[in-house]
């Protein structure tokens, strides 16, 4: 069984190619793969570049070339929902284009042939995500408002919910106030958002693959999101990467 990894910058995969055992690096259509042993797990290492479009690409290649089983992602993301803070963790049960909009001909946000407008992550990979991102935090509370940055005034949290893709960085509270309150009036409660994970969720659904993803809350995808950005993935993307995918294949090792 190959579980891939798959991030969009190299910041959001941490260090796990260098903890990869056996290691060995593919080319595929301008991307860069390792495959290896990591805690006991084979993995394929990931980098699909960021947008919606690389995702899905990337994605591709991970099933049809390189024999992945399922695809986990990990990577950051803007906070849109309430209390969910720069230094959380969201882990996804669904994943929405908030940039689809085939109206009036579908409904908004329907994405055109499958007739949803979300697509769902593994429950049991999920769970096990969760688990590896609340041991994560519960052992590293202390740490992490320091290291950030930024300024923290709460314990760092898991989240659970959906999470909304599109091919924009959400850089202004208006836009981001926007997009939830026009979400929220159809009945989607976004977490977070980011430029990804609704992609790879819709290929994984297309080839009848398990999917799940983790995002750390870089910013609020608000007026400071492009300063708290940079900041955030350079100093602490890289541990909580590198800690909750670690948890994460112990965890499915033991099966629990
Ligand atoms: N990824 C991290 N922060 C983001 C934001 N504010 N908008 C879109 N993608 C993001």
């Amino acid at each position: 069984m190959t579980t891939a990894i798959l991030s969009a910058l190299p910041e959001e995969q941490g260090g796990l190619v260098q903890a990869l055992e056996q290691r060995e690096q593919f080319q595929y259509a301008g991307r860069v793969f390792w495959r290896g042993r990591l805690h006991g797990q084979t993995v394929v290492l990931g980098l699909s570049g960021i947008g919606k479009v690389a995702a899905a690409t990337t994605a591709v290649v991970l099933f049809e070339r390189l024999g992945a089983q399922r695809i986990v992602f990990t990577g950051v993301a803007g906070g849109m929902g309430e209390g969910v803070q720069v230094g959380d963790v969201v882990i996804a049960t669904q994943f929405l284009q908030h940039d689809m909009d085939a109206s009036p001909i579908f409904p908004r946000w329907e994405v055109p042939g499958y007739g949803c407008t979300q697509f769902a992550c593994d429950p049991e990979l999920s769970t096990l995500l969760f688990a590896a991102a609340h041991a994560y935090l519960t052992n590293t509370q202390a740490d992490i408002p320091r290291s950030s940055g930024v300024a923290r005034t709460h314990l760092a949290r898991v989240h659970q919910g959906l999470i909304v893709s599109g091919d924009r960085f959400v850089s202004t509270l208006a836009e981001s106030i926007a997009l939830r309150t026009t979400l929220a009036a159809a009945g989607h409660q976004a977490l977070a958002v980011e430029m990804e994970g609704a992609a790879v969720a819709q290929v994984c659904s297309d080839f009848g693959k398990p999917f799940a993803a983790v995002r750390t809350i870089s910013d609020r995808a608000d007026d400071s999101a492009h300063i708290d950005f940079p900041r955030f993935i350079c100093e602490v993307a890289r541990p909580y990467a590198d800690h909750i995918i670690a948890g994460f294949l112990q965890r499915q090792l033991v099966g629990v």
